[in-house]
């Protein structure tokens, strides 16, 4: 077993609830970046790209980052955007093992389409919206893994019981 597990993945792909399943079986402490990012800031992320831009969400995300170094035995998920800093992938893997959670388009679409808030996902044709995305971080997801865990069809429990049995 290891310290630190962090959950990295596309936006809908099921980071937070698979992570809070893993933080309940495994008894662990569970911190969410976006969460975090959103308690210090007092406003939501939305809030955060509408006023202060997505730089600036991106450099409060390094710096948030970053100070999970000092964590121990902790399960991590993160915003969907984290890998794209090559400087967070490499914190990443300096702060525990990488877990990436590998959606479908279909199965993204499903998790998001009722309530999305997120800022990067405000459009009339997600099918292209986020084909376009996941294409385009796939190679980043991939490279900053320790493991790949495939989630489009199968439930939380599960997944969260399959990341166990690979660690
Ligand atoms: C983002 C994903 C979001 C949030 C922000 C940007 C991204 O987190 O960090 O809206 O660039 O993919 P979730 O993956 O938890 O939705």
């Amino acid at each position: 077993m290891v310290d630190n597990i962090l959950l990295v993945g596309f936006m809908g792909s099921g980071k937070s609830v698979v992570g809070k399943q893993l933080s309940k079986i495994l008894d662990r402490n569970f911190i969410d970046t976006d969460e975090e990012i959103e308690k210090k800031e007092n406003r939501s992320i939305k809030d955060i790209f509408d006023i202060d831009g997505e730089n600036y969400f991106r450099s409060e995300e390094t710096k948030f980052l970053q100070s999970l170094i000092e964590k121990d035995n902790t399960i991590i998920s993160t915003g969907g955007g984290i890998v794209l800093k090559e400087q967070n992938r490499e914190l990443l893997k300096k702060i525990g093992k990488v877990i990436f959670l590998h959606a479908d388009v279909e199965h993204i679409i499903n998790n998001i389409k009722d309530n999305d808030t997120r800022p990067l996902l405000q459009t009339d044709d997600y099918v292209k919206t986020i084909s376009e995305m996941l294409e385009s971080r796939e190679d980043k997801y991939l490279s900053t893994a320790d493991i790949i865990i495939q989630t489009s069809g199968k439930d939380v429990k599960s997944i969260a019981e399959e990341i166990i049995s690979l660690l």
